[in-house]
Protein backbone atom coordinates (compact mmCIF):
# COMPACT_ATOMS: atom_id res chain seq x y z
CA UNK A 1 0.00 0.00 0.00
CA UNK A 2 2.41 2.28 0.92
CA UNK A 3 4.44 2.33 -2.51
CA UNK A 4 1.16 2.86 -4.27
CA UNK A 5 0.55 6.15 -1.83
CA UNK A 6 4.40 7.24 -2.68
CA UNK A 7 3.67 6.82 -6.44
CA UNK A 8 -0.24 8.76 -6.28
CA UNK A 9 1.94 11.29 -4.07
CA UNK A 10 4.86 11.88 -6.37
CA UNK A 11 2.05 11.67 -9.30
CA UNK A 12 -0.14 14.12 -8.04
CA UNK A 13 2.18 16.91 -7.19
CA UNK A 14 4.09 16.82 -10.80
CA UNK A 15 -0.10 16.71 -12.54
CA UNK A 16 -1.64 20.17 -13.78
CA UNK A 17 -5.32 19.11 -12.77
CA UNK A 18 -3.39 17.54 -9.45
CA UNK A 19 -2.04 21.13 -8.65
CA UNK A 20 -5.29 22.54 -9.47
CA UNK A 21 -7.30 19.94 -7.46
CA UNK A 22 -5.24 20.60 -4.55
CA UNK A 23 -5.27 24.19 -4.66
CA UNK A 24 -9.33 24.28 -4.85
CA UNK A 25 -10.05 21.93 -2.66
CA UNK A 26 -8.19 22.15 1.00
CA UNK A 27 -8.96 18.85 2.40
CA UNK A 28 -7.80 17.58 -1.23
CA UNK A 29 -4.57 18.85 -0.58
CA UNK A 30 -4.25 17.68 3.05
CA UNK A 31 -5.56 14.06 2.00
CA UNK A 32 -2.99 14.11 -0.72
CA UNK A 33 -0.23 14.74 1.93
CA UNK A 34 -0.95 11.42 3.50
CA UNK A 35 0.02 7.85 2.83
CA UNK A 36 -2.63 6.15 1.61
CA UNK A 37 -4.35 4.32 4.42
CA UNK A 38 -4.44 0.33 4.98
CA UNK A 39 -8.20 -0.98 3.75
CA UNK A 40 -9.42 -1.06 7.63
CA UNK A 41 -8.35 1.93 8.28
CA UNK A 42 -11.72 3.64 7.34
CA UNK A 43 -13.97 1.08 8.82
CA UNK A 44 -14.78 2.40 12.30
CA UNK A 45 -17.02 -0.05 14.62
CA UNK A 46 -18.77 -1.26 11.31
CA UNK A 47 -19.38 1.93 10.05
CA UNK A 48 -17.42 2.78 6.85
CA UNK A 49 -16.37 6.18 6.02
CA UNK A 50 -17.69 7.95 2.54
CA UNK A 51 -16.87 11.52 3.98
CA UNK A 52 -12.74 11.75 4.10
CA UNK A 53 -11.66 12.37 0.50
CA UNK A 54 -10.21 9.41 -1.20
CA UNK A 55 -7.59 11.12 -3.69
CA UNK A 56 -7.59 9.23 -7.15
CA UNK A 57 -5.45 11.92 -9.03
CA UNK A 58 -2.63 10.61 -10.72
CA UNK A 59 -3.69 6.91 -10.36
CA UNK A 60 -4.44 6.99 -14.07
CA UNK A 61 -8.30 7.21 -13.75
CA UNK A 62 -10.80 8.75 -16.36
CA UNK A 63 -12.52 10.86 -14.24
CA UNK A 64 -9.60 13.14 -12.61
CA UNK A 65 -7.04 12.09 -14.90
CA UNK A 66 -8.43 11.47 -18.19
CA UNK A 67 -11.10 14.00 -17.97
CA UNK A 68 -8.38 16.62 -16.97
CA UNK A 69 -5.83 15.95 -20.09
CA UNK A 70 -6.77 18.32 -22.62
CA UNK A 71 -7.27 21.59 -20.06
CA UNK A 72 -3.90 23.92 -19.47
CA UNK A 73 -2.38 23.47 -15.95
CA UNK A 74 -4.89 24.81 -12.88
CA UNK A 75 -7.83 24.95 -15.04
CA UNK A 76 -9.48 21.40 -14.33
CA UNK A 77 -10.52 20.98 -10.78
CA UNK A 78 -13.25 18.89 -10.03
CA UNK A 79 -14.16 15.85 -12.08
CA UNK A 80 -17.90 15.06 -11.91
CA UNK A 81 -18.48 14.06 -15.16
CA UNK A 82 -17.49 10.02 -15.70
CA UNK A 83 -19.88 7.11 -14.34
CA UNK A 84 -17.33 5.89 -11.35
CA UNK A 85 -17.32 6.36 -7.86
CA UNK A 86 -14.60 8.81 -5.71
CA UNK A 87 -14.85 6.14 -2.40
CA UNK A 88 -12.25 4.25 -1.71
CA UNK A 89 -13.52 0.14 -2.42
CA UNK A 90 -15.31 -2.65 -0.34
CA UNK A 91 -12.15 -3.94 2.13
CA UNK A 92 -13.08 -7.44 1.19
CA UNK A 93 -12.21 -6.68 -2.74
CA UNK A 94 -8.91 -5.20 -1.66
CA UNK A 95 -8.71 -8.36 0.55
CA UNK A 96 -8.80 -10.98 -2.20
CA UNK A 97 -7.01 -9.59 -4.51
CA UNK A 98 -3.96 -9.03 -2.04
CA UNK A 99 -4.38 -12.71 -1.23
CA UNK A 100 -4.36 -13.69 -4.89
CA UNK A 101 -1.27 -11.56 -5.46
CA UNK A 102 0.46 -14.03 -3.10
CA UNK A 103 0.65 -16.58 -5.82
CA UNK A 104 3.02 -15.22 -8.45
CA UNK A 105 1.68 -16.78 -11.57
CA UNK A 106 -0.65 -15.32 -13.76
CA UNK A 107 -1.42 -18.13 -16.60
CA UNK A 108 -4.53 -19.08 -17.89
CA UNK A 109 -7.74 -19.57 -16.04
CA UNK A 110 -9.80 -22.35 -15.67
CA UNK A 111 -13.43 -22.09 -16.62
CA UNK A 112 -14.41 -24.36 -13.35
CA UNK A 113 -13.43 -20.92 -11.60
CA UNK A 114 -16.64 -19.10 -13.67
CA UNK A 115 -18.63 -21.49 -11.51
CA UNK A 116 -18.21 -19.99 -8.06
CA UNK A 117 -18.90 -16.47 -9.56
CA UNK A 118 -22.26 -17.84 -11.40
CA UNK A 119 -22.99 -19.23 -7.57
CA UNK A 120 -22.26 -15.73 -6.13
CA UNK A 121 -24.44 -13.50 -8.83
CA UNK A 122 -27.38 -16.50 -8.11
CA UNK A 123 -27.19 -15.66 -4.87
CA UNK A 124 -26.77 -11.92 -4.67
CA UNK A 125 -29.52 -11.48 -7.43
CA UNK A 126 -31.83 -13.81 -5.23
CA UNK A 127 -31.48 -11.55 -1.88
CA UNK A 128 -31.61 -8.54 -3.51
CA UNK A 129 -33.93 -8.69 -6.61
CA UNK A 130 -35.68 -11.98 -5.36
CA UNK A 131 -34.86 -13.62 -8.99
CA UNK A 132 -34.44 -17.23 -9.12
CA UNK A 133 -32.24 -17.43 -11.76
CA UNK A 134 -30.92 -20.93 -13.46
CA UNK A 135 -26.98 -21.00 -14.11
CA UNK A 136 -27.76 -21.95 -17.97
CA UNK A 137 -29.06 -19.15 -18.25
CA UNK A 138 -26.43 -16.63 -17.29
CA UNK A 139 -23.27 -15.98 -19.57
CA UNK A 140 -20.46 -14.26 -17.69
CA UNK A 141 -18.77 -11.43 -19.77
CA UNK A 142 -16.20 -8.62 -19.23
CA UNK A 143 -18.43 -5.76 -19.41
CA UNK A 144 -21.93 -4.90 -20.33
CA UNK A 145 -20.11 -3.14 -24.24
CA UNK A 146 -19.38 -6.61 -25.18
CA UNK A 147 -22.83 -8.48 -24.33
CA UNK A 148 -24.59 -5.66 -25.86
CA UNK A 149 -22.86 -5.73 -28.88
CA UNK A 150 -23.18 -9.44 -29.06
CA UNK A 151 -26.81 -8.32 -29.21
CA UNK A 152 -27.11 -6.10 -32.00
CA UNK A 153 -24.93 -8.10 -34.18
CA UNK A 154 -27.41 -11.09 -33.10
CA UNK A 155 -30.78 -9.39 -34.00
CA UNK A 156 -30.51 -6.31 -35.72
CA UNK A 157 -29.42 -7.46 -39.43
CA UNK A 158 -28.04 -5.06 -41.93
CA UNK A 159 -29.65 -1.73 -42.25
CA UNK A 160 -31.54 -1.98 -38.73
CA UNK A 161 -31.93 0.10 -35.73
CA UNK A 162 -31.64 -0.03 -32.08
CA UNK A 163 -34.35 2.31 -30.64
CA UNK A 164 -33.23 4.06 -27.62
CA UNK A 165 -35.40 5.82 -25.08
CA UNK A 166 -33.49 8.87 -24.45
CA UNK A 167 -32.37 10.91 -22.53
CA UNK A 168 -30.04 7.31 -22.77
CA UNK A 169 -26.32 6.68 -21.81
CA UNK A 170 -24.13 7.45 -24.45
CA UNK A 171 -22.63 4.41 -24.49
CA UNK A 172 -25.44 2.96 -26.62
CA UNK A 173 -24.50 4.91 -29.66
CA UNK A 174 -21.08 3.69 -29.58
CA UNK A 175 -22.53 -0.18 -28.82
CA UNK A 176 -24.49 0.68 -32.16
CA UNK A 177 -21.56 1.94 -34.28
CA UNK A 178 -19.43 -1.09 -32.79
CA UNK A 179 -22.22 -3.21 -34.03
CA UNK A 180 -22.04 -1.53 -37.03
CA UNK A 181 -26.36 -0.91 -36.61
CA UNK A 182 -28.11 2.64 -36.79
CA UNK A 183 -29.94 4.07 -34.12
CA UNK A 184 -33.37 6.14 -33.34
CA UNK A 185 -34.06 7.87 -30.12
CA UNK A 186 -37.80 8.01 -28.56
CA UNK A 187 -37.60 11.15 -26.32
CA UNK A 188 -39.18 10.93 -22.81
CA UNK A 189 -41.51 14.04 -21.74
CA UNK A 190 -41.32 15.30 -18.52
CA UNK A 191 -44.37 14.84 -16.48
CA UNK A 192 -44.89 15.98 -12.82
CA UNK A 193 -41.88 16.74 -12.86
CA UNK A 194 -40.41 13.06 -13.87
CA UNK A 195 -39.32 11.95 -17.05
CA UNK A 196 -41.77 9.53 -18.72
CA UNK A 197 -41.51 7.72 -21.63
CA UNK A 198 -43.91 9.37 -24.57
CA UNK A 199 -45.60 6.39 -25.53
CA UNK A 200 -47.14 7.42 -28.58
CA UNK A 201 -43.91 8.31 -30.07
CA UNK A 202 -42.14 5.49 -28.66
CA UNK A 203 -44.89 3.24 -30.59
CA UNK A 204 -44.30 5.20 -33.43
CA UNK A 205 -40.47 4.76 -33.58
CA UNK A 206 -41.49 0.73 -33.61
CA UNK A 207 -40.86 0.73 -37.49
CA UNK A 208 -39.90 -2.48 -39.34
CA UNK A 209 -36.11 -2.14 -39.67
CA UNK A 210 -35.65 -1.65 -35.58
CA UNK A 211 -35.17 -4.90 -34.10
CA UNK A 212 -34.18 -4.03 -30.78
CA UNK A 213 -35.69 -1.77 -28.08
CA UNK A 214 -32.68 -0.95 -25.45
CA UNK A 215 -34.54 -0.37 -21.76
CA UNK A 216 -32.00 1.20 -19.37
CA UNK A 217 -33.46 0.28 -15.54
CA UNK A 218 -32.60 2.48 -13.58
CA UNK A 219 -32.36 5.04 -16.31
CA UNK A 220 -29.11 6.68 -16.81
CA UNK A 221 -28.69 9.91 -16.69
CA UNK A 222 -32.31 10.77 -15.87
CA UNK A 223 -32.44 8.52 -12.95
CA UNK A 224 -35.54 6.32 -13.43
CA UNK A 225 -36.12 3.46 -11.87
CA UNK A 226 -39.14 1.75 -14.04
CA UNK A 227 -42.09 0.40 -12.41
CA UNK A 228 -43.51 -2.75 -13.40
CA UNK A 229 -46.07 -1.48 -15.24
CA UNK A 230 -43.85 0.91 -17.37
CA UNK A 231 -41.74 -2.25 -18.20
CA UNK A 232 -44.16 -4.34 -19.26
CA UNK A 233 -46.12 -1.57 -21.28
CA UNK A 234 -42.70 -0.86 -22.92
CA UNK A 235 -42.15 -4.70 -23.70
CA UNK A 236 -45.71 -5.57 -24.79
CA UNK A 237 -44.94 -2.70 -27.81
CA UNK A 238 -41.63 -4.46 -28.43
CA UNK A 239 -43.00 -8.17 -28.44
CA UNK A 240 -46.05 -6.72 -30.78
CA UNK A 241 -44.08 -5.23 -33.05
CA UNK A 242 -41.27 -8.06 -33.82
CA UNK A 243 -38.48 -6.16 -31.35
CA UNK A 244 -36.23 -7.86 -28.92
CA UNK A 245 -35.60 -6.01 -25.53
CA UNK A 246 -32.31 -5.83 -24.53
CA UNK A 247 -32.31 -4.83 -20.53
CA UNK A 248 -29.51 -2.63 -19.22
CA UNK A 249 -29.32 -3.54 -15.78
CA UNK A 250 -25.95 -2.18 -14.45
CA UNK A 251 -27.37 0.34 -11.67
CA UNK A 252 -29.85 -1.81 -10.57
CA UNK A 253 -28.25 -2.02 -7.01
CA UNK A 254 -28.17 2.34 -6.76
CA UNK A 255 -31.47 2.69 -6.01
CA UNK A 256 -33.02 5.45 -3.64
CA UNK A 257 -35.07 4.57 -0.30
CA UNK A 258 -38.36 5.46 -1.29
CA UNK A 259 -37.73 2.75 -4.69
CA UNK A 260 -37.45 -0.57 -5.71
CA UNK A 261 -35.65 -2.42 -8.42
CA UNK A 262 -37.72 -4.63 -11.12
CA UNK A 263 -35.58 -6.64 -13.42
CA UNK A 264 -37.44 -7.05 -16.75
CA UNK A 265 -36.77 -10.93 -16.29
CA UNK A 266 -39.31 -10.82 -12.85
CA UNK A 267 -42.55 -9.26 -15.08
CA UNK A 268 -45.52 -11.23 -14.62
CA UNK A 269 -46.04 -11.13 -18.04
CA UNK A 270 -44.05 -13.92 -18.82
CA UNK A 271 -44.14 -13.67 -22.56
CA UNK A 272 -42.91 -9.97 -22.61
CA UNK A 273 -40.47 -11.39 -19.90
CA UNK A 274 -39.04 -14.10 -22.26
CA UNK A 275 -38.48 -11.45 -25.63
CA UNK A 276 -35.35 -9.70 -23.43
CA UNK A 277 -31.97 -10.10 -22.53
CA UNK A 278 -30.71 -8.59 -19.53
CA UNK A 279 -27.25 -7.56 -19.23
CA UNK A 280 -25.70 -6.61 -15.71
CA UNK A 281 -22.74 -5.92 -13.63
CA UNK A 282 -21.67 -5.32 -10.11
CA UNK A 283 -18.67 -2.58 -11.15
CA UNK A 284 -21.18 0.59 -10.74
CA UNK A 285 -22.69 -1.20 -7.19
CA UNK A 286 -18.38 -1.65 -5.88
CA UNK A 287 -16.63 0.72 -8.32
CA UNK A 288 -14.91 -1.96 -10.05
CA UNK A 289 -15.29 -1.00 -13.98
CA UNK A 290 -11.52 -0.98 -13.86
CA UNK A 291 -11.54 -5.04 -12.98
CA UNK A 292 -14.07 -6.03 -16.44
CA UNK A 293 -16.67 -8.04 -15.20
CA UNK A 294 -20.23 -8.17 -16.14
CA UNK A 295 -23.01 -10.96 -17.24
CA UNK A 296 -26.03 -11.22 -19.23
CA UNK A 297 -28.92 -13.51 -18.78
CA UNK A 298 -32.41 -14.41 -20.30
CA UNK A 299 -35.38 -17.03 -19.42
CA UNK A 300 -35.23 -17.48 -23.09
CA UNK A 301 -32.30 -20.03 -24.23
CA UNK A 302 -32.93 -19.39 -28.13
CA UNK A 303 -32.13 -15.66 -27.43
CA UNK A 304 -29.66 -16.45 -25.16
CA UNK A 305 -27.80 -19.47 -27.66
CA UNK A 306 -27.97 -16.52 -30.62
CA UNK A 307 -26.29 -13.79 -28.48
CA UNK A 308 -23.70 -16.20 -27.25
CA UNK A 309 -22.78 -17.07 -30.79
CA UNK A 310 -21.34 -13.44 -31.02
CA UNK A 311 -19.95 -13.28 -27.59
CA UNK A 312 -16.22 -13.73 -26.64
CA UNK A 313 -15.07 -12.84 -22.59
CA UNK A 314 -11.79 -11.87 -22.01
CA UNK A 315 -12.02 -12.53 -18.64
CA UNK A 316 -9.21 -11.53 -16.06
CA UNK A 317 -8.04 -13.62 -13.05
CA UNK A 318 -8.21 -10.63 -11.16
CA UNK A 319 -11.44 -9.37 -12.21
CA UNK A 320 -13.17 -12.51 -11.58
CA UNK A 321 -11.74 -12.98 -7.88
CA UNK A 322 -12.75 -9.06 -7.27
CA UNK A 323 -16.34 -9.89 -8.49
CA UNK A 324 -16.89 -12.62 -6.51
CA UNK A 325 -15.59 -11.74 -2.99
CA UNK A 326 -17.61 -8.09 -3.32
CA UNK A 327 -20.75 -10.35 -4.13
CA UNK A 328 -19.61 -12.64 -1.26
CA UNK A 329 -18.65 -10.11 1.79
CA UNK A 330 -19.53 -6.92 -0.03
CA UNK A 331 -23.14 -5.88 0.72
CA UNK A 332 -22.89 -3.99 3.91
CA UNK A 333 -20.41 -2.01 2.35
CA UNK A 334 -22.67 -1.69 -0.44
CA UNK A 335 -25.87 -0.54 1.80
CA UNK A 336 -23.68 2.44 3.35
CA UNK A 337 -22.16 3.57 0.08
CA UNK A 338 -25.65 3.48 -1.49
CA UNK A 339 -27.07 5.63 1.66
CA UNK A 340 -24.92 8.39 1.20
CA UNK A 341 -25.34 8.01 -2.31
CA UNK A 342 -28.40 9.03 -1.24
CA UNK A 343 -28.19 11.71 1.16
CA UNK A 344 -25.87 13.08 -1.85
CA UNK A 345 -28.62 13.44 -4.43
CA UNK A 346 -31.23 15.04 -1.57
CA UNK A 347 -28.09 17.67 -0.97
CA UNK A 348 -27.66 18.72 -4.16
CA UNK A 349 -32.23 18.82 -4.57
CA UNK A 350 -31.79 21.42 -1.07
CA UNK A 351 -28.44 22.84 -3.64
CA UNK A 352 -29.92 23.63 -6.31
CA UNK A 353 -33.64 24.90 -5.28
CA UNK A 354 -31.63 27.43 -2.87
CA UNK A 355 -28.77 28.53 -4.88
CA UNK A 356 -29.24 27.53 -8.64
CA UNK A 357 -33.00 29.08 -9.08
CA UNK A 358 -32.22 28.89 -12.51
CA UNK A 359 -31.37 25.18 -13.13
CA UNK A 360 -33.65 22.48 -13.64
CA UNK A 361 -33.68 19.78 -11.64
CA UNK A 362 -35.36 16.37 -11.53
CA UNK A 363 -35.55 14.24 -8.57
CA UNK A 364 -33.16 10.90 -9.50
CA UNK A 365 -34.53 7.63 -8.34
CA UNK A 366 -31.66 5.43 -9.15
CA UNK A 367 -28.27 6.01 -10.31
CA UNK A 368 -25.34 7.92 -9.12
CA UNK A 369 -26.00 10.82 -11.83
CA UNK A 370 -28.09 13.36 -11.51
CA UNK A 371 -29.19 15.21 -15.04
CA UNK A 372 -29.23 19.44 -14.75
CA UNK A 373 -30.97 21.36 -16.98
CA UNK A 374 -28.55 24.66 -17.22
CA UNK A 375 -30.91 26.03 -20.74
CA UNK A 376 -31.80 29.23 -18.93
CA UNK A 377 -28.42 29.97 -17.89
CA UNK A 378 -27.04 28.79 -21.27
CA UNK A 379 -29.67 31.29 -22.88
CA UNK A 380 -28.57 34.00 -20.82
CA UNK A 381 -24.67 33.39 -21.67
CA UNK A 382 -25.60 33.43 -25.31
CA UNK A 383 -25.34 29.99 -26.64
CA UNK A 384 -24.14 30.98 -30.17
CA UNK A 385 -21.21 33.33 -27.95
CA UNK A 386 -20.51 30.36 -26.24
CA UNK A 387 -20.26 28.09 -29.22
CA UNK A 388 -17.81 30.58 -30.78
CA UNK A 389 -15.96 30.99 -28.22
CA UNK A 390 -15.36 27.57 -27.65
CA UNK A 391 -15.39 26.01 -31.02
CA UNK A 392 -18.22 23.63 -29.98
CA UNK A 393 -20.60 22.57 -32.67
CA UNK A 394 -23.79 22.35 -29.76
CA UNK A 395 -24.14 24.91 -26.94
CA UNK A 396 -24.17 22.50 -23.73
CA UNK A 397 -20.72 21.39 -25.36
CA UNK A 398 -19.95 25.24 -25.70
CA UNK A 399 -20.92 25.52 -21.70
CA UNK A 400 -19.56 22.64 -20.13
CA UNK A 401 -16.00 24.34 -21.79
CA UNK A 402 -17.70 27.55 -20.41
CA UNK A 403 -17.84 25.73 -17.01
CA UNK A 404 -14.47 24.34 -16.54
CA UNK A 405 -12.73 27.50 -17.08
CA UNK A 406 -14.82 29.44 -14.86
CA UNK A 407 -15.80 27.14 -12.25
CA UNK A 408 -12.77 24.41 -12.98
CA UNK A 409 -15.99 21.84 -12.40
CA UNK A 410 -15.98 19.18 -15.18
CA UNK A 411 -19.29 17.85 -16.25
CA UNK A 412 -20.37 15.76 -19.29
CA UNK A 413 -22.98 17.52 -21.81
CA UNK A 414 -26.24 16.57 -22.70
CA UNK A 415 -26.31 15.75 -26.36
CA UNK A 416 -24.32 12.82 -26.00
CA UNK A 417 -27.52 11.28 -24.27
CA UNK A 418 -29.47 11.57 -27.45
CA UNK A 419 -32.77 13.87 -28.02
CA UNK A 420 -33.62 16.02 -24.79
CA UNK A 421 -30.77 16.39 -23.55
CA UNK A 422 -30.00 19.53 -25.19
CA UNK A 423 -29.27 22.15 -22.32
CA UNK A 424 -28.03 19.55 -19.73
CA UNK A 425 -25.23 18.03 -18.23
CA UNK A 426 -24.88 15.13 -16.05
CA UNK A 427 -23.41 15.38 -12.92
CA UNK A 428 -21.90 12.32 -10.79
CA UNK A 429 -23.23 12.29 -7.10
CA UNK A 430 -20.61 9.47 -6.30
CA UNK A 431 -18.10 11.89 -3.81
CA UNK A 432 -17.27 13.02 -0.31
CA UNK A 433 -20.09 15.43 0.44
CA UNK A 434 -17.26 18.06 0.77
CA UNK A 435 -16.32 17.96 -2.69
CA UNK A 436 -19.93 18.04 -3.77
CA UNK A 437 -20.22 20.87 -1.53
CA UNK A 438 -17.15 22.62 -2.99
CA UNK A 439 -18.30 21.99 -6.96
CA UNK A 440 -21.73 23.38 -6.38
CA UNK A 441 -20.00 26.59 -4.84
CA UNK A 442 -18.00 26.68 -7.74
CA UNK A 443 -20.69 26.80 -10.06
CA UNK A 444 -22.69 28.76 -8.15
CA UNK A 445 -19.83 31.53 -8.19
CA UNK A 446 -19.22 31.16 -11.61
CA UNK A 447 -23.05 31.66 -12.83
CA UNK A 448 -22.89 34.87 -10.13
CA UNK A 449 -20.06 36.45 -11.61
CA UNK A 450 -21.06 35.97 -15.57
C1 LIG B 1 -26.17 2.22 -18.56
C2 LIG B 1 -24.75 1.78 -18.71
N1 LIG B 1 -24.48 0.65 -19.40
C3 LIG B 1 -23.22 0.21 -19.57
C4 LIG B 1 -22.14 0.89 -19.03
C5 LIG B 1 -20.73 0.39 -19.26
O1 LIG B 1 -20.65 -0.94 -18.91
P1 LIG B 1 -19.28 -1.75 -18.95
O2 LIG B 1 -18.21 -0.87 -18.39
O3 LIG B 1 -19.57 -2.96 -18.10
O4 LIG B 1 -19.06 -2.15 -20.37
C6 LIG B 1 -22.37 2.06 -18.28
C7 LIG B 1 -21.25 2.83 -17.72
O5 LIG B 1 -21.38 3.93 -17.25
C8 LIG B 1 -23.72 2.50 -18.13
O6 LIG B 1 -24.01 3.62 -17.42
Amino acid sequence: MSSIGELNRRTFLKNAGITAVAGAAGALSSTAAQAAPAPHARMNGGKYDFDTVYNRVGSNCSRWDGAAAPYPEGVFKYGMGVASQDFECAPCITEALAERVQHHNWGYMAGAQTDTLVESIINWKGERNNLDLDPDSITVSDGVYPGMIAAMRAFVPAGGKALIITPAYSGFYSMARAANIGTVDSQMKIVAGRYEPDWADLESKMTSDVRVLIVCNPQNPTGNVWRADELERMGRLALDNDVVVLSDEIHCDVVRRDHKFTPFASLADRAVADNSISFTAISKTFNMAGLKNAYYYSSNPTLLGRVDQYHRAELSTLGMVATEAAYKHGGDWFDQANAYMDDNHQFIEDYVKANLPNVGYTRNEGTYMTFLDFSKVIAALGPEELMAAYDRETADQAFREWLVYNSGVYLNYGTSYGAGGEGHVRLNVASSRLILNEAFDAIAAAIRNA
